[in-house]
């Protein structure tokens, strides 16, 4: 049999495999082994030392990896600055409410990466290793972050909109944006569970308080003494955006599924936290969780892997940046003539 109609055949079914997407590069735990060996522990490093001084670190940085995969994929767009000719995705009103932490972080991260393996690793896994490790440090699970993410050339802030999901969203409009992304409604329960560190600013949540709906001033499924303690926290005269509360006020900075049973006591701090609790068809996930810690960090696990993995671009495609906060320069081809 002559090889080459074979040969032709085999690699005609991979392009169409390429195609269809069932062959593709697969991210891997093992990805720098051979080039930048140490790049977790580095990271780790880097993250566990700026937790240690400023517990904004932690929530930020795992909102940030958030905000990062919603948007074009997990492939560190948010991660870019404004130029005069290009707003930029972290300049959009979705995520203007960022400190500048977690942007400093993964660039501090970056470069003591860089000083050991230069040009090797994507800022897209940066920032996937940083959130592991910003859960890890405050009592979560660690989990094996697979790496291969390249970053990405696109940073728009006005493809941000509809792609974030809103305070204000019930399960229904969170199901929807989840989709999206291929997640589903378990994961949309067990991923909420990140709200069991950090703080959200007043005006996140203060229609709840004030202007409900037009029969009730505020949410009924909040705890009333709840209501009054965010009420002198949260004025609404003045609306000062600036002002945070705790999203967990029993365990604010640890990484547990105090989250999960605060929601049972009316104690959700945003519409679309109470709302799985709630809703009888989420409120099952939600009580599986609180049952079991142990069943809330696997499933927190597995959820993230699959988080993580939302469009990310390998191979080829986009590029290992350099500096987190800009695409390279294009190339220069010196005239030597
Ligand atoms: C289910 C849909 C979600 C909605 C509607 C949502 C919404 C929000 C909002 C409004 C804030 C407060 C921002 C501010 O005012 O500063 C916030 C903060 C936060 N979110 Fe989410 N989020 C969602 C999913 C997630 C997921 C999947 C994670 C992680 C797995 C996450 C982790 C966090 C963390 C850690 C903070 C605190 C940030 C800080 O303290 O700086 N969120 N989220
Ligand atoms: C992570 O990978 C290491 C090395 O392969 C392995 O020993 C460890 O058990 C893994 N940890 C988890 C939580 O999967
Ligand atoms: C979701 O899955 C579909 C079908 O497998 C795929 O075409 C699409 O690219 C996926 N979307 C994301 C954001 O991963
Ligand atoms: C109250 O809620 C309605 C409907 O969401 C909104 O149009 C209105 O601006 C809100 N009023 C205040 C004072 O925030």
């Amino acid at each position: 049999m002559n090889a080459i109609p074979l040969v032709v055949l085999i690699v005609a079914l991979l392009l169409v495999g390429v195609e269809l997407g069932f062959v593709k590069a697969q991210l891997s735990v093992n990805f720098y082994d051979q080039t930048c060996p140490n790049v977790d522990a580095i990271v780790t490093g880097t993250i566990t030392k700026l937790a240690e001084q400023s517990n904004v670190v932690p929530p930020s940085t795992l909102r940030l990896l958030v905000h990062d995969c919603f948007v074009e994929g997990c492939d560190g767009s948010i991660l870019i600055s404004s130029t005069a000719t290009n707003l930029a995705e972290r300049d959009a009103p979705d995520n203007q409410n960022f400190p500048q932490a977690p942007f400093d972080a993964i660039v501090e991260a970056k470069k003591a990466v860089e000083v050991v393996c230069p040009g090797v690793v994507s800022c897209a896994d940066i920032l996937a290793m940083s959130a592991r490790d910003a859960v890890v440090f405050t009592g979560g699970p660690f989990w094996n972050v697979s790496k291969g993410r390249r970053d990405g050339l696109v940073s728009n802030a006005f493809r941000v909109a509809g792609r974030l999901p809103q305070a204000s969203f019930d399960t229904r409009l969170l199901a929807d944006n989840f989709a999206q992304v291929n997640l589903t409604v378990p994961d949309i329960v067990v991923l909420s569970g990140g709200h069991t560190i950090g703080v959200s600013h007043c005006n996140q949540f203060t229609d709840r308080l004030y202007n409900f709906s037009s029969f009730q001033q505020t949410d009924p499924s909040m705890d009333p003494s709840f209501v009054r303690t965010l009420k002198t926290q949260c004025p609404q005269v003045g609306k000062i955006p600036s002002t945070v509360q705790l999203f967990d006020v029993t365990t604010p900075f640890v990484f547990d599924n105090a989250y999960f049973k605060n929601l049972q006591q009316g104690l959700g701090l945003l519409f679309s936290d109470q709302v799985l609790f709630n809703d009888p068809f989420t409120r099952q996930f939600v009580n599986q969780l609180i049952a079991s810690e142990e069943v809330f960090f696997q499933a927190f696990v597995d959820a993230m892997i699959k988080m993580t993995s939302i469009g990310v671009k390998t191979g080829t495609d986009g590029e290992i940046r350099r500096d987190c906060t800009a695409f390279n320069p294009p190339t220069v081809f010196k005239d030597h003539s």
